[in-house]
């Protein structure tokens, strides 16, 4: 970091915080941008990191979920992601009603699935294993593939449009031509590959959300085509882009804080406090977007109506206004109400599902490596900002303990 006595606009603290070099580390320019919770960049941008701000916007009517520039290509349909209330909760509800049933009771078969994944790849490889591509990727692509009924085998094809589409969320200045146009072939391969999909159910109707959304008997089943499709990618992408950076990073902080490690070992119930630290601490969606429809004033500074506004999440997690010692991992910490899924009506859908799948991956992490270490420290990390985390983590350790369960 450059000297502190300089005076850095937000507009560069900002670009600070995104550039590829601070990746494994942008925390200290966010704790520089929290100083000034409301901020608009010199291209009208207004940056907003303070939490209890962001928390007023997450809830604000007034405020859109809409946060395209009027120049960007338009889709011809929304994302509920994007959409706003009441044809925003109409999808919502259309959705949860497949959704949540589906996901109850899902935790043995979790279980089941990372005792399956840890003992393929060690077995494979002894004393060595990536955390990311042996554990943390392939759990979310397999459950979200089960969950809709997208066939698993096809990951290489979606896997790849979904690494290019999630780098197209970040930034647009932070991004080169040639990841321009790759993300516009993506969405063309995602709308192609999605409806032969649709295509294949509408022919065999199975056991699955998509199913459930076709022909589904809910209140306000089946869902329009268009719908169907951008719903689709949404939840597909959402489901496993992002809760392979919880468990990664939860891996971290467990690697880098070898006293929890062994706290977890003694106090198994630990693991749910310390999940939702590492979504406080070192959340796996960093920032947001939305768009104001009209003035708003917060705490004596008014965001103009019309104006773009980021919500940095992961800058609100750590402001001092609202956690105490907000750049210590404390998984003890009283109400720890963070931003990590947002807030409002566009909480996050998957939150149970993600906070599962972290909370088993992690138990088994800790349970049956032996001594643990971090290989590499920081791991690279993938190019994104804003779906950060790690691309590799491998860790090294002295054995694998049998699943206790399996003996
Ligand atoms: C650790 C993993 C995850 C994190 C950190 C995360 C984070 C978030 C955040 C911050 C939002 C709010 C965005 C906003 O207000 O602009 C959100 C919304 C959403 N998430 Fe997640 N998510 C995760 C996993 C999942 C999973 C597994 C799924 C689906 C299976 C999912 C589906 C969605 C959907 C559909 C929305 C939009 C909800 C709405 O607009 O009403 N997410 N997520």
């Amino acid at each position: 970091m450059t000297t502190t006595t300089q005076q850095h606009t937000a507009s560069d603290l900002f670009a600070q915080a995104l550039r590829y070099e601070n990746r494994a580390d942008p925390y200290p320019y966010f704790a520089q941008l929290c100083r000034r919770p409301v901020v608009p960049e010199e291209n009208g941008t207004w940056l907003v990191s303070g939490y209890h701000e962001i928390s007023r916007l997450l809830r604000d009517p007034r405020v859109s979920a809409d946060r395209r520039r009027p120049e960007e290509e338009q889709p011809i349909r929304k994302s509920l992601l994007v959409e706003d209330a009441p044809r925003h909760d109409q999808l919502r509800h259309q959705v949860t009603e497949q959704f949540v049933p589906r996901i109850m009771g899902l935790r043995d078969h979790i279980d089941g699935l990372v005792t399956g994944l840890l003992d393929a790849h060690t077995s494979q490889r002894p004393g060595q294993l990536d955390v990311v591509g042996d554990l943390a990727y392939p759990l979310p692509v397999t459950l979200i593939c089960e969950l809709l009924g997208v066939p698993r085998e096809d990951e290489p094809v979606f896997g790849s449009i979904a690494r290019r589409l999630t780098r197209g969320l970040d930034p647009v200045e932070t991004q080169t031509e040639d990841e321009l146009r790759e993300l516009r072939e993506a969405r063309g391969e995602l709308v192609q590959y999605l409806e032969g999909l649709i295509a294949d159910r509408q022919a065999a109707p199975a056991d699955d959300l998509l199913s459930g959304l076709m022909f589904g008997q809910g209140s306000d089943a089946p869902m329009d085509p268009i719908d169907l499709r951008v719903t689709l990618a949404l939840l597909l992408i959402a489901g496993h882009e992002t809760t392979v950076n919880l468990i990664a990073n939860g891996t971290l902080a467990l690697l880098r804080h070898p006293d929890l490690l062994a706290r977890l070992r003694a106090e198994p119930d630990l693991v749910t406090p310390l999940v939702e630290e590492v979504l406080r601490y070192d959340p796996p969606v960093q920032m947001s977007g939305r768009s104001t429809l009209a003035d708003i004033d917060l705490g004596g500074t008014t965001i103009p109506k019309g104006s773009r506004v980021r919500l940095l999440l992961a800058a609100g997690n750590r402001d001092p206004r609202r956690f105490s010692d907000p750049d210590r991992f404390l998984p003890d910490r009283p109400g720890n109400a963070h931003l990590g899924f947002g807030g409002g009506i566009h909480y996050c859908i998957g939150a149970t599902l993600a906070r599962t799948e972290a909370q088993v991956a992690l138990t088994a992490l800790a349970r049956r490596l032996a001594s643990p270490r971090l290989v590499a420290a920081p791991p690279p990390y993938r190019e994104n900002a804003i779906l950060r985390g790690p691309d590799r983590l491998l860790v090294s350790f002295d054995r694998l303990t049998p699943d206790p369960r399996s003996v």
